[in-house]
């Protein structure tokens, strides 16, 4: 039986969401899941490679899984679990590792970045690519929506897949398509730079009205007098308030920019009206996912029930091909 496209997609969980996350990553996840039969996983081993902690970690889960499913993640069509609820995913790892040469992880741009600046280069970092590649090869994934910073590691994981059919036979994994996200626009932060944890710029999507309306304020802005017009060309204000206000609402703010007479704090107060209400009704849905006790791990439990399933028949074809059994 021909089964429907499957699309796989991992978020790691390391910090409140921002709007970058929300525009980058989880919006276009929300909108693919229409497309297919949708895996969606909440990368908790790949987190360990860049933070030792307990205590954030169970935090950090928690909140993903709460956030990805206010924004709209729908756990009747996405398979929604965590990676390590599916423990299976390690020895698929060591499966690939074992036609892996280290010459390919060696060039891997996240592995010398990393360690450029200053995280001790231990052998998870160095591995994280044929984890990665396990992630995908064990659900027989066809598509992989990630961001452009994922591509090499996406080049891996199919020259793994190549590498493991010719040794083992064909059809020992399916050959997944990486969908890169070339034209999804970096969204920037609240200091005019790409918004990313490491700038400490972001603007967080679930977050009290005062502190985020004050985030807001403290944009800088150039002296511009009220009276005169205002640049647009780079506009921090602008680019954001694009986001979240309607077209009409956006040319609205361009032409109160070039004719003068409105000054930034304006601009300022109408962009946290239009943040504050795009993220409104998501906003709703998290206050219910928090309203409901056990909801949360219920999903994750029956996304790794399903999601076991899958990985056991996989699996099961692997060690049958390598002569595990
Ligand atoms: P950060 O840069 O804050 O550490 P991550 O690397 O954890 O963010 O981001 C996870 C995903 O969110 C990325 O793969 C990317 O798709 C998306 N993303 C993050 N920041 C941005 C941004 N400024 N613009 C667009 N997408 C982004
Ligand atoms: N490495 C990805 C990131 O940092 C997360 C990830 C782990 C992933 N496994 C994956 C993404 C499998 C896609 C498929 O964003």
């Amino acid at each position: 039986m021909l089964r429907a496209m499957r699309i796989l997609t991992g978020l790691q969980p390391s910090g409140k969401l921002h709007v970058g996350n929300y525009f980058g990553a989880i919006e276009p996840a929300v909108r693919l899941q229409e497309q297919g039969e949708a895996f969606y996983f909440i990368a908790d081993y790949h987190a360990m490679t860049s933070s030792q902690d307990p205590a954030a970690l169970r935090e950090n889960v928690r909140d993903l899984a709460v956030d990805f499913l206010a924004c709209g993640l729908d756990p009747e069509r996405a398979v929604f679990f965590r990676q390590s609820a599916v423990p299976e995913v390690n020895e698929l790892a060591w499966i690939l590792s074992t036609v892996c040469p280290m010459s390919l992880l060696a060039k891997c741009h996240s592995y010398k970045d990393k360690t450029s600046q200053g995280i001790a280069p231990h052998h998870a970092l160095f591995a994280y690519p044929v984890l990665m590649a396990a992630d995908i090869l064990l659900y027989d994934s066809n598509q992989v929506p990630v961001g452009k910073d994922q591509k090499q590691h996406l080049e891996v994981t199919r020259d793994l897949a190549v590498k493991l059919n010719e040794t083992f036979g064909e059809g020992t994994v399916v050959l997944p398509e990486p969908i890169i996200r070339e034209d999804t626009a970096v969204i920037v932060g609240l200091d005019g730079r790409k918004m990313s944890k490491s700038y400490a710029n972001t603007l967080p999507i679930f977050g009290e009205e005062k502190p985020l309306k004050k985030l807001l304020m403290k944009i800088p802005t150039d002296s511009t007098p009220v009276e005169a017009p205002k640049p647009t060309g780079d506009s921090t204000i602008l680019a954001l308030y694009k986001l979240f206000a309607s077209g009409a609402d956006y040319q609205t703010m361009v032409a109160d920019h070039e004719l003068g007479g409105v000054g930034y704090g304006d601009f300022k107060k109408r962009l946290a009206d239009a943040y504050w209400d795009f993220f409104a009704s998501m906003r709703e849905r998290r206050l219910e996912v928090l309203a409901n006790p056990g909801y949360v791990e219920r999903v994750l439990a029956e996304g790794a029930e399903r999601a076991r399933g899958e990985a056991a028949k996989v699996l099961d074809r692997v060690r049958h091909a390598v002569g595990l059994r």
